[in-house]
């Protein structure tokens, strides 16, 4: 089966042709045209500006995904597309294309969670094999090829989101918690800004923090020890986060009066930030884990393409020997792209009638079944 994935929730128009064989998830193409530079002018996404750049690159991104895939029109199966969370703008735009095309094509048309999608980019892995190994391919994989088992649970770090998910199955799971305020991402963004870094703020902390020290500055750990987090209710905000207030404190600390210029600390401060937001993520991650009695985890998201946060995990997993298993997508396929949509459609089949099709700015992953 073939999928033409379409993806505008934010700033990125993303179209890519993935196929499914009985074990096999394959990219054929996959096209990311970003408004990010234009939006880093301004220090973040202005949703209008957006939702123009949609429209001007939404038709020669699936162009080119069909294109760089060489099949035709004829050769794809299905259409899957984002229809939320994100800007209702951005959102119009993919879902409307998605639903003519899927008309005048006659193809079926499979609406995707955006979050949900986050976590398929894990299922097109390192070798783009998922499922059991066929005996051919067992000798010459690597663990990191291993598939995914159910139960498993989902951390989904991005811009907007940050939230712990307990799947049992495909299109099955509990929600565990979220954030209450900003996003992991959206921390990073935040507090590259009040360091004067470029948008996306991610990326540019990670780059600064490697030539830092984690602790020249004791920044909080918010909501790491609060709570009840007992995995048979109660009140279990002890999955929550919150990044509001590190935020703050890294403000706080560049507006300190001192005559010591922020630049002089600015390796430092982005380490400090970097080891604070990922100690909060690698401890609740880990303990829910433990406390769901699972050993699969997997990340997903912009954030997920953090070395640092890949690297805690996994130490942390291995210093307590716990037999977990942990699932990172390829960093490009971390932050937003249409083949993880695609992906997500080949296992949560289900379509829609194109015209009762609209979009949900506010869909999330609280109250799915
Ligand atoms: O998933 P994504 O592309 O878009 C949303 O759905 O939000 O995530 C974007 C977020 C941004 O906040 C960006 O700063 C962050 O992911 N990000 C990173 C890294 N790469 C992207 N954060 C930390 N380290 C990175 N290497
Ligand atoms: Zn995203």
């Amino acid at each position: 089966m073939i999928i033409l994935g379409i993806e505008t929730s934010c700033d990125e128009t993303a179209a890519a042709v993935v196929l499914k064989t009985k074990n096999r998830i394959q990219i054929l193409s996959n096209v990311v045209a970003s408004s990010a530079v234009l939006q880093a002018k301004y220090g973040g996404v202005i949703p209008e500006q957006a939702a123009r750049e949609q429209i001007k690159s939404i038709i020669p991104v699936i162009e080119t995904a069909i294109d760089d895939s060489r099949l035709t029109i004829n050769d794809i199966d299905a259409i899957a597309v984002t229809f939320g969370p994100g800007l209702i703008g951005s959102l119009l735009v993919g879902v409307e294309t998605a639903k003519t095309l899927a008309l005048v094509w006659k193809k079926p048309l499979i609406p995707v969670n955006h979050l949900i999608g986050h976590f398929y980019a894990n299922w097109i892995n390192r070798s783009t094999v998922y499922g059991l190994p066929s005996t051919a391919e067992v000798g010459s994989r690597k663990s990191e090829d291993l598939p995914i088992l159910f139960p498993c649970l989902g951390l989904l770090v991005s811009g907007g989101h940050t939230d712990l998910v307990l799947f049992t199955n495909h299109g099955k799971y509990k929600y565990l918690g979220g954030t209450r305020d900003d996003a992991a991402g959206e921390c990073f963004d935040k507090c590259a800004r009040l360091l004067g870094l470029p948008y996306p703020g991610g990326p540019e902390i990670a780059k600064l923090a490697k030539k830092g020290s984690p602790k020249a500055f004791d920044l909080p750990r918010p909501m790491l020890e609060k709570g009840d987090f007992s995995a048979k209710g109660g009140p279990a905000y002890g999955w929550d986060f919150s990044f509001s207030g590190l935020k703050t404190a890294v403000a706080n600390l560049i507006h300190r009066p001192t005559d010591t210029p922020i630049s002089s600390d600015l390796t430092d401060l982005a380490a400090s930030i970097e080891a604070a937001i990922v100690e909060v993520l690698v401890e609740k991650t880990v303990k829910a884990a433990q406390m769901y009695k699972v050993d699969q985890i997997m990340i997903a998201g912009g954030v997920a393409a953090n070395q640092k946060l890949k690297e805690s995990l996994e130490s942390r997993i291995k210093s307590q020997e716990l037999n977990i298993k942990l699932h990172v997508p390829e960093a490009n396929l971390c932050t937003d792209n249409a083949a993880m949509i695609a992906a997500a459609a080949f296992f949560n089949y289900h379509p829609i009638d194109p015209l009762k099709l609209q979009v949900n700015p506010n869909l999330s992953l609280i109250n799915n079944p």
